[in-house]
Formats: structure tokens, C-alpha cells, sequence
């Protein structure tokens, strides 16, 4: 596995799991990389439904999880492995090792990137993956409304803290166009002015879209239409990505206790 990068935000909501899938599809159609998608959110997992994949997955000869392979992308997500309607009750320890599990025992093969979609909040399940695996970036998803900026912020916090290098801010249902005029729904550029001022890269915008809501509902994620003018936001966002990563250097973590 070369790079592992997160999809996170602090707040709930914002369209991690949407930026998650549409980058890591508009990745594997640039430069025909390898990407894996990892679903993080044990307690809401997400991507089964966006990329409607309902079955329970296989195990390989020597008792490795196969990892889904659709729209060309790797994926595997705790959704899979237990009833869509059960509530997963296990505790932060708990929740930590099944995810190392999804980590250590998916056959995942060789990838490029591993993008893992992470729960909202900065609690145990971050801390412990940024602890247990050398996290080489993180993409922050945010809407422009203060509400979500003051959680974004405090996930900014956590991972300078225990050095995870922050990518670049992703500005999500930046307007809603209507009449060829954008409306500020939540407000203008609230994104690109906590990036301008943290000093961090704003990786692109996206705005209140229906094609981006209905994909995710259909579970045929807009960027497998990549002539859609849609689909553009998200190419924007991966070149960006791709442009600024190498960038930054792996740092060494440590956290106090
Ligand atoms: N730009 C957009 N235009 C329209 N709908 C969007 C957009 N971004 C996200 N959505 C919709 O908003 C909802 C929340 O998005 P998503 O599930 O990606 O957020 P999340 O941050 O992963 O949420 P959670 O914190 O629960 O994991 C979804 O129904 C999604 O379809
Ligand atoms: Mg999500």
C-alpha cells in the first residue's frame, strides 16, 4: 500500500463519504491509479449504499477478506458484514480493532492510494488510526457555514497534533445555482477564507448539486459520468490532490498521553 490518506471533517454531515467515493473514482480514471476505498464509520457506514453493494464479501485461501471491486475502484466497508438495520454497540477499543481489522485483514493488493472515510468527530477511531498506520495526508471536507467550521477546526488541531499533514480544505455545497445566479446557501467562502487563513490549500469547491445527492441515493457515484459537468468538481479536486501531496513529507507520530 503506498499512500493512505483520510477523508475527514470534525462535523457530521458535510459530504465526506460523497467526496470520499467521487475522489477515489475520479483517482483510478487518472492515470489509471490504483485506489482502495476503507469505510471508517463503523457506527454509519455509508459507502455500501453509495456504491449499492449489498452482498456479504468472500474470503480468500489464506482467510483474507476480498475486497469488493466496482467502478473501478477496491472497496470494503463494516456495512457489508453486518445487517444494514443492526446498530453496532461496541465500544471505542472495540470499534478501534475492528477497523485495524479492515486495515490488516482485506486483501487490498497493491494500491496507489487507500482512502478511508472517517466518522465525523475527533475521538478514539481517528486517534487510534493516526496512532496504528503512517497516515500520509488528510483531506478536510467542510460546508462555508461557521457551524461546521468550528468542529473542522478542532479537527485541524488534532491532526497537527499528532502530525498527520493536512492536504487541503474541501469547500462542499459551496452554492446553489438556480437561474444561471448562485445562491450562498451557507454562507460564501467560508471554506477558502479558514484555508487562506491557516495557511492550508483549498483543494476545490462543490456545490449543492441534485445529480450529487441522487447518485448517492442510486448508488452510482457521479463521477463514473465523467463528461458530466458535475463529475468536473471532483476531477478538479483529485488533480489538485495529486498536485499537492508529494509536497509533504511523512512525519514520525507521537502522541502524549
Ligand atoms: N454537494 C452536494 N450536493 C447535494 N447533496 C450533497 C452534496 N454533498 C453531500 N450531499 C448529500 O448530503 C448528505 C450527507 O453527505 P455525506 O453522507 O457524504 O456526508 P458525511 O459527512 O459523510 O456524513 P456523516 O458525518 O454522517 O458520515 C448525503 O445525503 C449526500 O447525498
Ligand atoms: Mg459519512
Amino acid at each position: 500500500m503506498k499512500k493512505i490518506i483520510l477523508v475527514g471533517s470534525g462535523k457530521g454531515g458535510v459530504g465526506k463519504s460523497t467526496v470520499s467515493v467521487n475522489l477515489s473514482i475520479a483517482l483510478s480514471q487518472i492515470k489509471k491509479l490504483k485506489i482502495g476505498l476503507l469505510d471508517a464509520d463503523i457506527y454509519g457506514p455509508s459507502i455500501p449504499k453509495m456504491l449499492d453493494i449489498i452482498e456479504k464479501p468472500k474470503v480468500n485461501e489464506s482467510k483474507k477478506i476480498i475486497p469488493y471491486e466496482k467502478f473501478g475502484i477496491k472497496s470494503m466497508s463494516i456495512g457489508n458484514m453486518i445487517p444494514s438495520d443492526n446498530a453496532i454497540i461496541w465500544r471505542g477499543a472495540m470499534a478501534s480493532s475492528a477497523i485495524k481489522q479492515l486495515f490488516n485483514d482485506v486483501d487490498w493488493g497493491e494500491l496507489d492510494y487507500l482512502i478511508v472515510d472517517l466518522p465525523p468527530g475527533t475521538g478514539d477511531i481517528q486517534l487510534s488510526l493516526c496512532q496504528n498506520f503512517s497516515i500520509d495526508g488528510v483531506v478536510i471536507v467542510s460546508t462555508p457555514q461557521e457551524i461546521s467550521l468550528i468542529d473542522v477546526r478542532k479537527a485541524i488541531n488534532m491532526f497537527k497534533r499528532v502530525k498527520v499533514p493536512i492536504v487541503g480544505l474541501v469547500q462542499n455545497m459551496s452554492y446553489f445555482e438556480k437561474n444561471d445566479e448562485k445562491n450562498y446557501i451557507f454562507g460564501k467562502n467560508g471554506v477558502s477564507k479558514e484555508a487562506k487563513a491557516q495557511s492550508l490549500e483549498l483543494l476545490g469547491e462543490i456545490p449543492i448539486k441534485e445529480n450529487i445527492s441522487e447518485s448517492c441515493e442510486s448508488g452510482i457515484p457521479i463521477s463514473v459520468k465523467k463528461k458530466s459537468e458535475t463529475s468536473k468538481f471532483f476531477f478538479d479536486i483529485a488533480h489538485n490532490f495529486l498536485e499537492i501531496l508529494p509536497k509533504f513529507t511523512k512525519n514520525d507520530v507521537k502522541i502524549e498521553s
